[in-house]
């Protein structure tokens, strides 16, 4: 028993770091009681992956009730592809010329945030790097090969790899930023919004968790200064 405790707290780490492709991961630090945040990354998400990714189990509706936009403001500066604000975030995208773009069909992002972790999709969306091997001239540190382009560099810039000699491999050890660089920092916060988005339509009951979390332990709080009063007033009699 000893041994196998031993064994699994071995092996672990390693199981985490063959998640990452390897890649150490960075952290997302988002936040989902940031309701602007959540706004701003439902905007990205929109602008910059549905062109390719549905989320066919979210309705603009119910996002928009979350996170405090009106109906009206969903039609105006959210939605483009569908008109009626009760649809779902799917795309129009056909699966068979999809996939003969890209090799493989884009896969559905709602549930992403679940599968992969945050700190696994921040990351991924901060390691697109040059690669002149691949189909669209990117590769990827945490998803090595992907069939993705890199489609926010017009945020973020190009990255090109930097190389050390490791026991007579090449490894990348760092990227480094090429340009174009002005918007760069910028990158960090709105990869930290969509992320922060993806994770907050992979478990929507989650903000209301959290509400309803801090509301049980006010509660809990009050009930035990009740408890506290009432125990004196008990005892001032026995004494
Ligand atoms: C031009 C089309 C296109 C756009 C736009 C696009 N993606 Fe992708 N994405 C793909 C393809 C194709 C894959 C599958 C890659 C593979 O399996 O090799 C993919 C894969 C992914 C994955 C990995 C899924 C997995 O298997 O774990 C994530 C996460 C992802 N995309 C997020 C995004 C986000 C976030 C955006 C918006 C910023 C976005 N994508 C925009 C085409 C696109």
């Amino acid at each position: 028993m000893k041994r196998l405790i031993i064994t699994l707290i071995l092996i672990l780490p390693s199981i985490g770091f063959a998640a990452g492709g390897g890649v150490a991961l960075q952290s997302a630090n988002n936040d989902l009681t940031d309701n602007e945040s959540l706004k701003a990354g439902a905007k990205l998400f929109i602008d910059y992956c549905m062109g390719c990714h549905s989320a066919d189990y979210v309705r603009f509706q119910r996002v928009g009730k979350d996170i405090g936009i009106s109906d009206e403001e969903l039609l105006k500066d959210f939605m483009f592809s569908a008109d009626k604000v009760g649809e779902t975030m799917s795309i129009a995208m056909d699966k068979e010329d999809a996939e003969k773009w890209f090799g493989v069909i884009p896969p559905d992002l709602s549930v992403i945030a679940r599968a992969r972790g945050t700190d696994w999709l921040y990351t991924y969306l901060m390691t697109f790097y040059l690669d002149s091997s691949r189909p669209f001239g990117v590769n990827n540190l945490a998803f090595p090969d992907v069939g993705m382009p890199h489609v926010m560099w017009d945020i973020q810039g190009w990255q090109e790899p930097v190389y050390e000699e490791k026991d007579g491999h090449k490894v990348i050890t760092s990227l480094k930023l090429i340009g174009p660089k002005d918007k760069a920092e910028q990158y960090k916060t709105d990869v930290r919004n969509l992320v922060n988005f993806l994770e907050y339509i992979g478990e929507p009951a989650k903000l209301h968790r959290l509400s309803l979390g801090w509301k049980v332990i006010a509660f809990l709080f009050i009930f035990l200064i009740f408890a506290i009063l009432l125990k004196k007033e008990y005892w001032r009699d026995v004494h």
